[in-house]
């Protein structure tokens, strides 16, 4: 099969397309033959060696959707030890979800990892209550643009969007964001009675400026911190103010089936009624995996970035 190789750390010319035998599935795992493959912000991470490396050779890649060799199901399926930029995927049955038929494979593999995490992040973590006013970080990404889109859907009162660039604040906009702002520290303006939950994927000073508009009682979400390490928020603070920080991590979602199945199927179901939709930036070849990274770090992308396997 053709799979794109990680053969050292590094910048996106490390990732290359070449012919690798396939893989088996182990015990409790399906082989799927993939037809699209996601990238997301962790497998830029994960290239460079500075989260979770992986021994070398690596295929990398966290979602796919395709069919099911064994019955012939269309599966989308998250991966969390890489393997998806491939055309052939041994899968972990937990973390395969079947496809309903009126979402397309674009959408199935655009929607579960991303949406999973902006769920979390909003309802499991955050207990988004209708009516709330929620901020969302780089709000036109990948896990951004489907927060927006999920927050509203689920009955969220204002929500603001934070984007780095007016083409980005738009597209937020397009999502129904009710007001879109560079900056946190512009939300006071927007938002004067401050937010109740607050969706950070920044960390850093972004996160300690995000807390600050944060209304008493709200809630602030971590799933992510860059640009340097996670603020240290001091416990006095937040007890003076009456506000919460919570983290949230996939792979928590992931060991929690209960949880896992009401998001995807949350997902689905919005989706179907037209009520959420991965926005897709681009599709590329496995030959283009390399230059949709540079993209990715280069803050280019809105939306979601898949990989068509097949060409
Ligand atoms: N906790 C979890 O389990 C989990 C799961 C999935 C994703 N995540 C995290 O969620 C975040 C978004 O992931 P994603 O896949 O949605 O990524 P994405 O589509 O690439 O979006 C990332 C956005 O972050 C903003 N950004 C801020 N500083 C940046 C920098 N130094 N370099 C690049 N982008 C920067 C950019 O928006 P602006 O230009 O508007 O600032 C960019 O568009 C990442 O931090 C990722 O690690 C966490």
């Amino acid at each position: 099969m053709r799979a794109v190789v990680l053969r050292g750390f590094g910048g996106p010319e490390e990732l290359r397309p070449e012919t690798v035998p396939e893989p088996e599935a182990g015990e409790g795992e399906s082989v799927i033959d993939v037809s699209l493959a996601g990238l997301n912000f962790a497998d830029l991470e994960i290239r460079e060696g500075v989260y979770a490396p992986p021994r070398l050779p690596a295929v990398l890649g966290a979602d796919v959707v395709g069919r099911r060799r064994s019955d012939g199901r269309r599966v989308v399926a998250l991966l969390r030890e890489g393997g998806g930029y491939a055309q052939v995927a041994a899968v972990r049955d937990a973390y395969a979800v079947e496809v309903p038929e009126d979402i397309d494979d674009m959408q199935a593999v655009g929607l579960l990892e991303q949406g999973c995490t902006a769920y979390g992040a909003l309802v499991t973590a955050g207990r988004l209550r209708p009516g709330d006013s929620v901020a969302v970080t780089a709000a036109a990404g990948g896990v951004g643009h489907l927060a927006v889109q999920l927050a509203l859907a689920l009955g969220a009162g204002p929500v603001a969007a934070i984007a780095s660039t007016p083409q980005k604040q738009a597209f937020a906009r397009s999502l129904g964001a009710h007001v879109a702002v560079a900056r946190p520290e512009e939300l006071t303006e927007a938002l004067p009675d401050g937010v109740d939950l607050y969706l950070d994927s920044v960390g850093g000073p972004a996160l300690r400026a995000g807390l600050a508009a944060v209304a008493p009682f709200g809630r602030l979400v971590s799933v992510g911190a860059r640009g340097g390490a996670s603020d240290t928020v001091a416990l006095d603070d937040l007890t003076g103010r009456s506000v919460g920080v919570h983290g949230l991590w996939m792979r928590q979602i992931l060991a929690a089936p209960a949880v896992f199945a009401r998001a995807s199927q949350v997902l689905f179901t919005l989706a179907s009624r037209g009520l959420l939709t991965a926005r897709i930036d681009r599709v590329v070849p496995l030959a283009g995996v390399g230059a949709a990274h540079a993209a990715m770090a280069a803050r280019e992308t809105m939306g979601k970035v898949l990989v068509d396997v097949r060409a």
